[in-house]
């Protein structure tokens, strides 16, 4: 009869791993309750945070008298024993269940019986809550570090791209003239608003759960302000039920790298275009291109693919974890397990992703020859309304009147400019010295001289205000 049925007379159990339940139990868990039910292969991440929480928990008690000074140094000791191990190694192939019951047998390996008395008044419940805020607001130094390099490196290639004009594109179409780190910035900005977010959700990540015990508090009463400042949490959660059950943190902080994804999939998006022959207004470097297998001449932008790729991976982390969430009543239900691969995967996904797209762009070539060769006149045609205006045209007027010229230009196959000044005349009046007075592109650039606009002072202001956002530290 396979493992997993149900028996009369109950298999012989297995060797006694270490538990942390069971007593109640005739006969321990089947192997295939045991391979879904274990998180260790996920969780054993977290043990430099257990160890911390626990050391933290093992002072409460003392604090409490539930540990006598001796026990408290004697499971101190222990514990940083225990640290030892599993820096060497100690967690790889580990049968036990999660990574608390594995911090737990190997103190009473180092300690014996009075290994025993370190989960007092706690659960796994406030433990893992804790363990994984911990090890969520490192985490979330090395993304914003992460995320400052990028920003940093977008704006420094800015800097030599504020005399580069290139089409500006909506809807992938010729629309207004603008310069090149006008069009970088536009892809940092949004990496400065998703450091904002990530520190915003840092406040409420730094919620301390422990002392929540498994729904209702602990039955000992431990200091938790002491505890929280022990491990460097901000404030104390308000209410044990919600502590031992909330991930609002874990969705918050999936959301914020959700978006980060995405805007690294609008960059990538846009550097594929301008990389292809086509366009041919960058040119990655050979450290951050790929080949063919088959097609000896490719220069392949995976960078970018992978960084647009990416996006729906992380999204698809959120999705599953509000999914998760949406089902539950209040507290600890074991559902909640699987916040952790969700949440390890979207940081490993970005770890690597930002490094690699950092450098692509450090490293990325311009070839402002050929965007300065893709802008065409007719990227001048608000221009001409414009000046219309100034000369008393209304501009819903002028927009219909340029429109025609418009037409005309490509009714003779010739540049907007190069209508002549007989038929531009015979549209409107103004309309042939408007046209001649059209200037320069960076001319056209400077016209638009509103704060944010793509004019040469507003792209200063903005890599002043970008180059501070990002500065190390900042
Ligand atoms: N491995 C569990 C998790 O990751 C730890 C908490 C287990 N709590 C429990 N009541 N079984 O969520």
């Amino acid at each position: 009869m396979p493992a997993h049925q149900p028996t009369e007379t109950p298999p012989p159990p297995p060797p006694p791993a270490h538990q942390m339940w069971g007593g109640r139990f005739a006969f321990g868990p089947s192997e295939a309750l045991d391979a879904l039910n274990r998180s260790l292969p996920v969780d054993h991440r977290l043990w430099p945070q257990d160890v911390a929480a626990s050391k933290a928990w093992v002072q409460a008690l003392g604090r409490v008298g539930v540990l006598s000074p001796a026990e408290e140094t004697h499971m101190l000791e222990g514990l940083d024993r225990v640290a030892e191990r599993l820096a060497d190694g100690a967690a790889a192939g580990a049968p036990d269940e999660d990574v608390h019951t594995l911090v737990e047998r190997l103190l009473y390996e180092e300690i014996g019986a009075v290994a025993g008395k370190l989960h007092t008044g706690r659960s796994r419940n406030d433990q893992v809550a804790t363990d994984l805020r911990l090890w969520t607001l490192e985490a979330l130094d090395q993304l914003d570090a992460d995320l400052a390099a990028l920003g940093r490196a977008l704006v420094e290639r800015a800097r030599e791209g504020v005399d580069v004009l290139l089409p500006g594109y909506t809807h992938g179409q010729h629309a207004q003239p603008v310069r090149w780190a006008f069009v970088l910035l536009a892809h940092a900005w949004p990496l400065g608003r998703d450091r904002q977010r990530l520190a915003d959700a840092r406040r409420r990540v730094a919620e301390l759960p422990l002392g929540s015990g498994a729904l209702a508090g602990s039955g000992f009463p431990v200091d938790r302000v002491l505890l929280k400042e022990a491990l460097g949490f901000r404030s104390v959660s308000a209410n044990a039920l919600d502590a031992t059950g909330d991930r609002d943190f874990v969705a918050e902080v999936l959301f914020t790298m959700a978006l980060v994804g995405t805007h690294l999939s609008r960059l990538g998006a846009e550097l594929v275009l301008y990389a292809s022959a086509e366009f041919g207004f960058v040119q990655l470097s050979d450290a951050f291109s790929t080949g063919s297998s088959l097609m000896p001449q490719k220069r392949n932008p995976d960078v970018f693919e992978l960084a647009r790729a990416k996006a729906g991976r992380l999204l698809g982390d959120l999705v599953a974890l509000l999914t998760t969430l949406k089902g539950i009543p209040a507290g600890y239900q074991k559902d909640l397990q699987e916040d952790k691969a969700l949440l390890f995967d979207a940081f490993d996904t970005l770890a690597v992703v930002l490094p690699a797209a950092t450098g692509a762009v450090q490293t990325l070539t311009l070839n402002a020859a050929r965007m300065a060769a893709a802008l065409d006149a007719s990227l001048r045609a608000t221009d001409l309304a414009d000046l219309l205006v100034e000369a008393g045209v209304p501009f819903h007027e002028s927009h219909g009147l340029v429109g025609k010229l418009v037409r005309e230009a490509e009714r003779a196959g010739v540049p907007l400019d190069k209508v002549p000044a007989a038929v531009a005349a015979g549209i409107h009046p103004q309309l042939g010295a408007a046209v001649a007075q059209l200037g320069t592109w960076e001319d056209s650039v400077e016209s638009r001289a509103t704060a944010g606009g793509a004019s040469r002072k507003s792209v200063e202001d903005q890599l002043e205000e970008l180059r501070k956002a990002f500065a190390p530290g900042a």
